[in-house]
């Protein structure tokens, strides 16, 4: 530790170099290689206050939701605020995101805690908010926690940090979001996130484990998620909802009831988000919504409540069968909205240039690229994957259709919609699209297309 210029003691290798995420400045450190704009798997960890700009795409969309509750009231009404936790910060980017880049207006609603156990990645926390203030400054004070005490920590420039257990820390006080992103398995904080959760509350879960999540480690997704894999194309889908699975029933046993907002396999880690809401009826509904996966001869798969003997060997589950989106909510995600709230103004990058920010027009292009791709395809799919959809991949088509190629998944899209069924491109590193087109329909479409462009 040595001085710095903020009156605090700067952390070792303090101020290392300066990177923009959304329109947010913030402090790598020196040995950490420069990201490369949307880098596609995790970078390599250089130990305490690592940031993994892989997952820039996730806390932008982080942003995008908790904006969203705010400007629409889906989460708590009127002019109420809402208590939001990062419950494993790190480095606070996700926390001084939402500080800096959701619009002013909606600032003074926000109490925003961060928590974490290492003191080093605290500290860079600490230091990068007082270095970086947010532009609107909210005099956030301490609010009481569950036994009527103040809680640990302090509070910097609208940010409460405090340096606990993030169990303990959900168990001291009641929130309406939080996020829990720990290396690897969310599953030994799930529980105390639950409880902590207020009648009402969103939780936004990674899970980094996807080897367990996707069955191809069985033992460690027995373990963890009671739950059995195949792998094949749908392993990717699966993870998701035997996550969902996980949190629902585990929601259940707290009487509550959950729905999900947003819910996506990003390369190499599994996010979620859902709406949760106590409610005894909710909750038992559950039995609706889990099931298992049962791949076919004639059709790629079908959700079953229960596989039979002669299904086990080709199922997958048990899983959440139920929507994966909310329609309104994924549908607002646009290009735009990620532009117009996460991309700094010019002015903004002149200040952020003088400060230190190298920051040339390749940067400037290639963040706005990131950006969109964050979000990209979010709201055309939003009303399919609110409701009941066939999730195809383009590459299995051949084999079901006798042709010796696909057609472009383009071609595919456009003459589901001509024939009024509804179909998009899903955002994943595989080439996924989704239509409530019978599959038989699609088959015929496929072959069609491929007879007239051959
Ligand atoms: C993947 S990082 C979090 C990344 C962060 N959310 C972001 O977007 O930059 C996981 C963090 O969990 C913290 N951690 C691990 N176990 C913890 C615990 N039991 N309580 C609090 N923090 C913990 C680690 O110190 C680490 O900073």
């Amino acid at each position: 530790m040595s001085g710095d210029a903020t009156g605090m003691t700067a952390p070792d290798g303090w101020p290392g170099q300066l990177w923009l995420e959304g329109r947010t400045i913030i402090h790598l450190k020196q040995e950490q290689e420069r990201p490369t704009h949307m880098p596609r798997g995790p970078a390599k960890n250089t130990g305490q206050g690592f940031l993994n700009p892989a997952m820039a795409p996730a806390r932008t969309r982080s942003v995008l939701l908790l904006a969203d509750a705010l400007e629409n009231d889906w989460l708590v009404t009127g002019e109420k605020p809402i208590r939001v936790l990062d419950a494993l910060c790190a480095t606070g980017v996700r926390v001084r995101r939402w500080r800096n880049e959701i619009p002013a207006n909606l600032q003074q609603r926000l109490r925003i805690s961060a928590n974490d156990l290492d003191e080093f990645a605290l500290n860079w926390t600490r230091i990068s908010h007082i270095t970086h203030p947010p532009e609107v400054i909210v005099e956030q004070e301490f609010e009481d926690d569950r036994h009527n005490r103040i809680p640990s920590g302090e509070i910097i420039n609208g940010i409460h940090i405090q340096q606990l257990d993030a169990r303990v820390a959900m168990m001291e006080s009641a929130f309406q979001w939080v996020d829990l992103d720990p290396f690897g398995s969310p599953v030994s904080f799930l529980d105390s996130a639950l409880q902590c959760l207020s009648r009402s509350g969103v939780l936004e879960v990674t899970a980094t484990d996807t080897a367990a999540l996707t069955g191809s480690s069985p033992s460690s997704m027995a373990r963890r998620y009671g739950a059995k894999g195949l792998v094949d194309i749908y392993a990717h889908d699966d993870a998701v909802r035997i996550l969902l699975g996980l949190i629902a029933t585990s929601a259940a046993r707290l009487d509550k009831k959950i729905k999900p907002i947003l819910a996506l396999f990003d390369g190499h880690h599994v996010r979620v988000s859902v709406q949760l809401k106590t409610s005894k009826e909710g909750a038992s509904e559950i039995t609706q919504n889990m099931g298992w996966r049962v791949r076919g001869e004639d059709e790629p798969y079908r959700f079953v409540t229960h596989p039979n003997t002669d299904q086990l060997e080709n199922a997958s589950g048990p899983m959440w069968i139920g929507p994966l989106w909310d329609a309104e909510i994924a549908g607002r995600m646009s290009e735009e909205k990620a532009i117009q709230m996460c991309s700094p103004s010019l002015a903004q990058l002149q200040q952020m240039r003088a400060s230190g920010l190298v920051w040339d027009d390749e940067d400037i292009e290639y963040s706005q690229r990131e950006l969109r791709r964050s979000v990209r395809y979010i709201a055309d799919a939003a009303d399919l994957m609110s409701r009941d959809h066939l999730l195809i991949n383009l590459d299995s088509l051949p084999k079901w259709a006798g042709t010796g190629g696909a057609p472009k998944m383009e071609k595919i899209i456009a003459a589901l919609q001509q024939l009024n069924f509804a179909a998009a491109r899903l955002p994943d590193l595989e080439p996924v699209f989704v239509t409530d087109a019978a599959f038989a329909d699609v088959i015929k479409i496929v072959q069609q297309l491929w007879t007239s462009n051959n």
